[in-house]
This record gives C-alpha cells, sequence and structure tokens, in this order.
C-alpha cells in the first residue's frame, strides 16, 4: 500500500500467485472456448451511454450487464446474441470454494478485458442481492494498479499491483468499499492470446441472491 494514512479495510485479502502458470494458462483456454461462444461486447454507462474502456462478456447463470438505456443489472442473456451465458469452468468454482468461505456457489462471473489504455473507475460492486456474499477476482495477462478505498468515495485510498495469478478477495467490510483499476502495465506478459495483447483479463465471481 503506498498511502501512510490507509488502511487497508477488513477482509480485503489478495492472494498472490495463487494460480500457477499452469492453471492460469487452462484459465485462459476456458475464457477462449467462452468468449468463442458469448463474444466480447462494448458496454457503456448508463444514460450518458458513453462506452466502458474495457470490453465484457459473463459465464454462469446470471451476467453482469450494462447500457445507455437500463444500467447496470444481471441478465440471464447475452445481450448481443440473446443466448444464455455459457457455465463457468469448474476451475472458478473450484477457486470460490477455497477461498470465499461462502457455503452457496457464485452465479455469476464477468470477465473484462483490459486493453493497453483501458482503467476501471472507482466503484462499489452494489448490483447483488447478497450484499454480504464475498467478491472473488482473478487477475491474468499484464499487470495493473488496483487501488482500494473505504465506503465513502472521499476516503483514502491505497494501491497495489497486481500481477497474473493473484486472486483477491474482498470480504466483509472490504465488500462495500470503492476499488478500481488505474491502469494496466502493457505488454509485461506473454499468457494471453496475440489478439488480446497487450492487455488483461480479470474474472470476477459473485453471488447475485
Ligand atoms: C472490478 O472491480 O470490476 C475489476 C477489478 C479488476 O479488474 O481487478
Ligand atoms: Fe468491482
Amino acid at each position: 500500500m503506498t498511502r501512510a494514512r490507509f488502511t487497508a479495510p477488513e477482509g480485503f485479502r489478495v492472494l498472490p500467485g495463487w494460480l500457477s502458470p499452469h492453471a492460469q494458462r487452462a484459465l485462459i483456454d476456458s475464457v477462449r472456448a467462452i468468449e468463442a461462444d458469448a463474444p466480447l461486447y462494448q458496454p457503456a454507462m448508463p444514460r450518458t451511454g458513453t462506452p466502458l474502456s474495457v470490453t465484457m462478456t459473463n459465464c454462469g447463470p446470471l451476467g453482469w450487464v450494462t447500457d445507455k438505456d437500463r444500467g447496470y443489472r444481471y441478465e440471464r442473456l447475452h445481450p448481443v446474441t440473446g443466448r444464455p451465458w455459457p457455465p463457468m469452468p469448474q476451475a472458478l468454482l473450484d477457486l470460490w470454494e477455497a477461498v470465499s468461505g461462502w457455503p452457496q456457489p457464485p452465479q455469476a462471473c464477468l470477465i473484462n478485458v483490459y486493453r493497453d489504455t483501458s482503467r476501471m473507475g472507482l466503484h462499489v460492486d452494489a448490483d447483488e442481492d447478497a450484499r454480504d456474499a464475498p467478491v472473488v477476482s482473478v487477475s491474468l495477462g499484464d499487470p495493473a494498479r488496483f487501488r482500494i478505498g473505504g465506503p465513502q468515495r472521499r476516503d483514502p485510498t491505497g494501491s497495489l499491483k497486481l500481477s497474473s495469478g493473484d486472486v483477491v478477495v474482498l470480504a466483509g467490510p472490504a465488500r462495500r468499499c470503492h476499488h478500481g483499476v488505474d491502469r494496466i502495465y502493457p505488454g509485461a506478459s506473454t499468457l494471453l492470446p496475440e489478439a488480446w495483447r497487450p492487455g488483461r483479463i480479470n474474472l470476477t465471481l459473485r453471488r447475485v441472491n
């Protein structure tokens, strides 16, 4: 953490290198198969319609989507193809069981694809009825500068670099804390397929209801 006055919220856990290189490559293969069935699409901010700087898809029974007219929400169907999201890979269900401490399985896995200048503004994950279930996220590909703060947007923040294979858990009080991605470090990893390089993939597992 970079700032003196900042203390990481309770329930914020970083598991550096949790996934082996072999497990990371296997997950990328799964993401490619998911993407072949549920293509990446361009999400947009509610009301303004400003495109996000990441592209997205999902796997699992529910997927997180956003567009100009209907905003942030969970949907059973892909917004472009109208098909159900592909099933969640067993490796992600196993990861959730190993690190979440939550008795029920995750219902949604949001797949964010960051390119060289993509970022993610500070936000709280707040579209789930299951507000107490942890959020578990996986970093793959190029490293990123991840920022975490408090329940209020103006609360002090700190940042850390997340590398491929790192897993983050937002549980307890940290579940309601602001977080985002300042930047990625393009070109540092060759894990992703060439079509997505430079780039970073973040998988976010959530319980929705
Ligand atoms: C998010 O909070 O939506 C993404 C976090 C990340 O990319 O690490
Ligand atoms: Fe988030």
